[in-house]
């Protein structure tokens, strides 16, 4: 903790108040209170894994996190493992994530009460410490949190977690990955649907370099598996975004594959894997690191050559995504007056799917049903 152990930036920033480094980890301002009723599965699915982010999301300092319309405090204990709980303070409701980790435990900067790594409040300093107020006071909220591959995951469930299994691609040596994220101000349902909606990116991306070649009348075939569905067109496959693995299970996510032209060296198609962290009714975090299957000068030339150029390219065909998503924003304003095409059949498909579940997480939040899908219009 700073105020202890003060780095020379932490020292300066005590004497000059110029940077001062609390200060700079207060969000500003604070998100208001959720648009919808914690639970309510459009702030997304219970209990499932979610990747919040890379390792170095959190190191000495807590820091906030909000997910599926919950504030929650991430920090690492007294061993470094990464704990997520409510980022509110038992006490006075204080934020946790502006106090600070200290002796391995987590202290409230307004009047320094301590919480051990699973929530329970372990000092009330005014009150001589340990005491028994202490005793009987906890963090009330706190998710489990798994540190595999360089990252991130939390089980957003009260249930016990089901067993963290990553795809091959986070495992295995012979794929070399770039992490990537980007935040959009849209709802996690609709970059649920974008990503299974593989007949935008010949229109959409119609001007990138991965995205703008082959047909753009076919229809789309959507097959079933164990944990999801798979999404390939009819006429087409390996020229533009032609499919697309959804899995809907413990983890969440989907595989898809772009082509990558020579300009991007030698080696076979980029896979993207992506993961939606829902933060609000309109807001998403959009995680997609990638992955190229190259060995030896191949991968030295593919991680030149995505840090050199490719990346550029690639955020600019997510921004489009992220333009289209964001003037769209919840399910509400986008299914208003929705007409549905054959290539639209994924996206019923997934909602579909989802509906038990979410017909199942409503129930148990005491939440009101909702309306069934509707079918397409052709
Ligand atoms: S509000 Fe957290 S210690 Fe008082
Ligand atoms: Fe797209």
């Amino acid at each position: 903790m700073r105020v202890a152990n003060p780095s020379l930036a932490g020292r300066l920033s005590q004497y000059t108040g110029v940077g001062a480094l609390r200060e700079s980890r207060l969000p500003s301002p604070w998100p208001g209170p959720p648009a919808r009723p914690v639970g309510d599965p459009l702030l997304g699915v219970r209990e499932r894994w979610y990747m919040l982010g890379t390792s170095d999301l959190v190191g000495d300092d807590p820091v906030p996190v909000r997910a599926l319309g919950e504030d929650l405090v991430l920090w690492r204990d007294g061993e470094g493992h990464p704990r997520l709980m409510a980022d509110h303070c038992p006490h006075r409701g204080a934020r946790l994530s502006i106090g600070d980790v200290v002796d391995g435990q987590l202290q409230c900067w307004y009047h320094h009460w301590r919480f051990d790594a699973g929530g329970q409040c372990m000092s009330v300093p005014s009150q001589g410490g340990a005491c028994s107020l202490a005793a009987r006071t906890r963090v009330e909220v706190a998710y489990p949190v798994e540190e595999q591959a360089g990252y991130l995951w939390a089980w957003m469930g009260t249930d016990s977690p089901a067993p963290l299994a990553l795809p091959e691609e986070f495992t295995d040596p012979r794929w070399s990955t770039f992490p990537e994220t980007v935040a959009w101000s849209a709802n996690w349902m609709l970059g649920l649907e974008n990503l299974v909606d593989l007949m935008h990116a010949p229109f959409l991306h119609a001007r990138s370099i991965t995205l703008k070649g082959g047909i753009t009348d076919d229809r789309v075939l959507v097959t079933d598996h164990d944990d999801g569905f798979e999404v390939t067109r009819k006429n087409q496959s390996g020229v533009n975004f032609d499919w697309i693995d959804v899995h809907l299970g413990a983890l969440p996510h989907v595989r898809l594959d772009i082509p990558l032209p020579p300009s991007a060296g030698p080696g076979p198609d980029l896979r993207i894997i992506g993961f939606l962290l829902p933060r609000d009714n309109d807001e998403t975090l959009v995680h997609f690191p990638r992955f190229r299957e190259v060995s030896g000068g191949e991968r030295l030339i593919w991680r030149s050559l995505y840090r050199l150029r490719l990346r550029g390219t690639h955020l600019h065909v997510l921004n489009q995504d992220k333009v289209m998503l964001e003037s769209m924003r919840t399910v509400e304003e986008s299914r208003r007056d929705e007409h549905l095409a054959q290539a639209d059949r994924p996206v019923i498909h997934l909602r579909r799917m989802l509906e038990p579940v979410f017909a199942a997480q409503r129930e148990r939040f005491g939440l009101p049903a909702e309306t069934p899908t509707k079918n397409v219009d052709d």
